[in-house]
């Protein structure tokens, strides 16, 4: 089969781990007889150099013609101007919005080889396996006033979080739907001691949970208990459901669960493929930022791109055994012990971004 994939680089480390995701994804699709073809586009800083546009309406367009979309990271200290009138975040957050792709599917997975990397005691994290599932086009990112104003005592800014009976409820339904589909117990995640939009959300969660999923084990935390658990007793979670800015800042701190941000790949779908049975468009891409400090030095991981795009083949693409080749090439190579500088040990020799992606193809290869 032939498939069309939008690969966005964006800036920092994104080309850098970006082009380790193409050359996996190209060796598992070659093995198994399939054609990618890859279309390039500048977006993020690199857009507002090229363009002075993060996000151009040819992206999108190209974005609604491909199968699926790869994408490193944007943003880094060139582009920080808080008076700019345009940011390289805009990238992203225009594409999830425009392609109304409102479910950020995170799923944290501790390699039991990397726990005594992790910064978390090893008997905490054994066998922490769970998605977070982020709601990804509303809550504060998004919500309208947002704004910094001059005011005769000074500036005021204001952001807003608003959410929808309707936004809360098709996100919900994608954490229920993959909680069914794993060990049934689905954490809803708020702040409804103190935020309306968290009570309206707990409001719904509950009546959902009793009405359409009886059989799902749901429980509500707040998600300063949560950021506490995560790091206590991570194995208690199954699938976590929250909002947009709860969900960015929690997989962040279960990257240290798992030794190091560039281990987390992500999925941004539309809710329809989430089940994996309706292959349809989604974005990819690892949970972490542009590492502008360690960008040209050869020190990214690539894994959690890596990861993406076996999220690619499973949810886009409909090709399963694509994404359990890429996903058993990465667990053989940490398994055998290979390195980056961010999840070495002291003394443990590392090796680079290039290194870890020939590696992981060579065995996608040979496996
Ligand atoms: N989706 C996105 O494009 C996205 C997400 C988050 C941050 N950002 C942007 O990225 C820029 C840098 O942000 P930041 O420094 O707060 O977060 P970051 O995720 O880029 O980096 C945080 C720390 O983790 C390390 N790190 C991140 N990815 C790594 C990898 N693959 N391998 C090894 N180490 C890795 C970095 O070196 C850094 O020390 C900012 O401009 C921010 O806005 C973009």
């Amino acid at each position: 089969m032939e498939f069309n994939i939008l690969v966005l680089d964006g800036d920092g480390i994104g080309p850098e781990v970006v082009a380790q995701g193409v050359r996996v994804l190209s060796t598992a699709g070659k093995r198994l007889g399939h054609r990618f073809n890859y279309t390039y586009h500048a977006i993020g800083g690199a857009g507002i150099d090229t363009y002075g546009n993060p996000l151009r309406n040819e992206t999108i367009e190209e974005a609604k013609k491909s199968n699926a979309i790869l994408v490193g990271a944007v943003g880094g200290p060139k582009w920080d101007d808080p008076k700019a009138a345009v940011r390289p975040e805009q990238a992203i957050l225009g594409l999830r919005k425009a392609l109304d792709l409102f479910a950020n599917l995170r799923p944290v997975k501790v390699f039991p080889s990397l726990k005594s990397a992790s910064a978390v005691k090893p008997a905490n994290i054994a066998k922490a396996d769970m998605v977070v599932v982020r709601e990804s086009t509303g809550g504060l990112y998004f919500g309208e006033p947002k704004q910094i104003t001059e005011t005769p005592s000074g500036r005021t800014a204001v952001d807003s979080m608003v959410y929808s009976e309707e936004e809360i409820r098709r996100i919900l339904k994608v954490g229920f739907e993959i909680a069914k589909s794993r060990r049934k117990k689905l954490t809803s995640v708020d702040k409804a001691n103190v935020l309306a939009t968290s009570r309206l959300w707990r409001d719904i969660a509950t009546e959902m949970g009793h009405r359409e999923y009886p059989d799902i084990a749901l429980d509500h935390i707040l998600v300063d208990t949560a950021s506490i658990l995560l790091i206590k007793n991570p194995r208690q979670f199954d699938v976590i459901v929250t909002e947009n800015t709860f969900g960015d800042i929690l997989t962040d701190e279960a990257g240290v669960l798992t030794a190091s941000l560039g281990m987390l790949p992500s999925a941004t779908l539309s809710g329809s493929n989430t089940d994996k049975q309706n292959s349809s468009l989604g974005l990819y891409e690892p949970i972490h930022g542009s590492a502008p400090d360690i960008a040209g030095t050869g020190k990214a991981n690539p894994i959690g791109t890596i990861l993406s795009a076996a999220l690619l083949c499973d949810y886009s693409l409909g090709l399963p055994k694509a994404a359990k080749m890429i996903n058993r090439a990465v667990e053989t190579v940490i398994r055998e012990g290979h390195r980056t500088s961010d999840i070495a040990r002291l003394g443990q020799t590392s090796i680079s971004t290039e290194e870890m992606g020939d590696l992981i193809a060579q065995k996608v290869d040979s496996l």
